[in-house]
This record gives C-alpha cells, structure tokens and sequence, in this order.
C-alpha cells in the first residue's frame, strides 16, 4: 500500500542512484508542487541541487523576500534572483493577456537559461510535474512546466531545455503531494497555500501593466488575503485574490470628488479549478475588508466582489 513515508524513501533511494554525483538545476515558486520537488531531491543530493527563485516582480507583496527566506530555513541550496524591472520593461505596454504571458514564459526562460549557464556542468532538469500536469500537458494552467512547454517553439530550444529532465512527483495527484510534503516536515502553512499563477498578477492587473498598478493590487491582494487568514477563511478558499480593473470611477472622499480605480475581490471553491463556485463569504467580513482597502490603498475608491461561477466565467479574468 502507498503511504507519504514509504514514497519518500524509496523515491529518494530512486533519485540517488539515478543521479549519482550528477548536477541538477529546479525552478522554484513558492507552490507546492516544486517545493516538494526540491526537497525531495535535496535528500537524495544534498547541495548538488541548485534552485533558482526568480522574482518577475508580479509575485503577492513581500511574497520574493519571504519565501526565500523560508526556503533557506529548509536548508535548500537556492538562489533568489530579482529580474522584476527586466519583466516590467519587456511588458511595457502590452495589454493583450496572452501577449502577456508569452512575454513573461519568455523572459522567464530567458532569466534561468542565464542562471542555469553559471552552474558548472549541469547535467538535470528538476520539475515539480504532478500527475494531473502529465494528462493535460498541452494545455496553458499547469503551473511553470507548462509555461515551459509552451515556449518550446519560441526561437529555438534555449540550453536548460536540453537536459535530462528528472519528475519526481509525476506519478501522485495533489493531495498525495501535500501528504508526501507533510512527511517531509515541510511547514503545514507553506503546504496549503492557494494555487497561484504563474503569470501573476499580471493576469490580474487587466489591461497594460505599470510598476504603480503592480504595487496597487499586491496592497489590496494583501489586504485581502490577510483578512482571509485572520478570520479563519483561508483555509475554506480553494484560491482567492484581487483584480485591479482599467476603468476608473467617481466617488467621495470629504467634499472632494475622486475619480479612481476600482478593484475586484474573488474568492472560490474547487477541487481541481476546471470547474470553480464563489464563495459565499460573510458580508461583514466583506464589509470590512472593503472599508480597509478604500482607506488604506491610495489610488482605489471602489471595491466589487465577483459573484460568477465557472463555467461560464474562469478564475482569472484573463
Ligand atoms: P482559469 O482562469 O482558467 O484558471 O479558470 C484555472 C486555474 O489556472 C490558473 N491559471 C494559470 N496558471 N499560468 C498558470 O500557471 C497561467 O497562465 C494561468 N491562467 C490561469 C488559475 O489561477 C486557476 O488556478
């Protein structure tokens, strides 16, 4: 019988005598999936495995910092690399979502084709592939790798692509993952953390992206988020985060009239995001989130909460 304990050990004895004394480069991001990954292999390997942590400047507030630090808590040879303003300036504006994308999967690959090139004979790709990512790996939502995947045919292979590639989480589903990374005394927090894109909150400031619209959301997702976690939410969600719109608004402020943005709340529940209902979450917890957001967040004076379910509607809302 299958048990987290017994697929760690005889996953890390695999990856040991796979590997050897060999290099191996992983992306990580901050999800579940590639955390994992890496420290499964770290076990096996030790410090033959070098992470990269790229930050593309549309990450959750001080989610880069904080992140990073917990993974060098987890003792994983990583390196932090912070590319936002190489990100910001290549999407400058580019309002189009799937122009967006392709120029983040793009200067992505871009950022750790250079950092892979520093690791002296690398002879591995390491990918947090889960089994669910296996069968549906043509579409566009399955985390970095299928960013990866569909980049293949963007000007030629870039070197990283050409190296063995190692999955060690390509046989389980989700929960078999959460299970395996509680085995691995990975922090329970870190291993219930919301699905997160990989495009960011790119996908979620609609229309151009600007490093002040960035800044806007990543205040108000944190206002949110955090709200969430305080009120004992979280954990009831199965994603959640904040949109930033392109239209601005008329409001009140004192005797003053504002004429400002207005950002979307969204909340849901899922089980694998193909299909997804909002949540119905208390209207004085969304009363008070609201509250603190228009007073708190400078640029913002109206604030929605997204009632549709998908289908027809998707998560994102690009
Ligand atoms: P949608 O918006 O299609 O989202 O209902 C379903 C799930 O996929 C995530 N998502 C993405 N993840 N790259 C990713 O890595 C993407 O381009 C992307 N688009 C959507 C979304 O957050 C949700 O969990």
């Amino acid at each position: 019988t299958w048990t987290p304990d017994s697929f760690v050990e005889s996953t890390v004895a695999k990856l040991k005598e796979k590997l050897g004394n060999d290099k191996v480069v992983l992306g990580l991001s901050g999800g579940v999936d590639s955390t994992v990954a890496a420290v499964l292999l770290s076990k096996a390997i030790g410090n033959n495995l070098y992470c990269i942590f790229v930050n593309n400047g549309l990450l959750r507030k001080n989610e880069f910092e904080n992140v990073l630090e917990q993974y060098e808590g987890m003792g994983l040879n990583v390196k932090g690399v912070n590319a936002s303003a190489r990100f910001l300036k290549e999407l400058k504006g580019e309002s189009d979502p799937e122009g967006k994308r392709k120029i983040i999967g793009r200067v992505f690959i871009e950022v750790f084709d250079d950092e892979a090139h520093l690791i002296e004979d690398v002879k591995w790709l390491a990918q947090g592939t889960i089994y669910p990512d296996v069968i549906e790996s043509l579409s566009a939502t399955g985390g970095p790798s299928a960013t990866i995947k569909s980049h293949h045919n963007v000007g030629g292979l870039p070197d990283f692509m050409k190296l063995k590639i190692v999955e060690p989480l390509k046989m389980l589903f989700k929960d078999e993952v959460r299970r395996v990374g509680k085995s691995l005394k990975i922090d329970t927090e870190l291993l219930g953390r919301h699905p997160f894109p990989g495009p960011g909150l790119g996908i979620r400031i609609l229309g151009d992206i600007t490093a002040e619209k960035v800044r806007i959301l990543q205040e108000v997702d944190a206002i949110f988020i955090n709200g969430l976690k305080e009120s004992g939410l979280y954990d009831k969600v199965w994603q959640a985060g904040a949109m930033l719109l392109p239209v601005n608004s008329v409001g009140v402020m004192g005797d003053e009239r504002t004429y400002e943005k207005a950002v979307v709340l969204r909340a849901v529940e899922s089980t694998d995001g193909m299909t997804a209902d909002w949540v119905n979450l208390p209207y004085e917890f969304l009363q008070k989130t609201s509250n603190k957001i228009i007073n708190s967040v400078k640029g913002v004076n109206r604030v929605v909460y997204d009632i549709s379910s998908k289908p027809p509607a998707t998560i994102e809302w690009e």
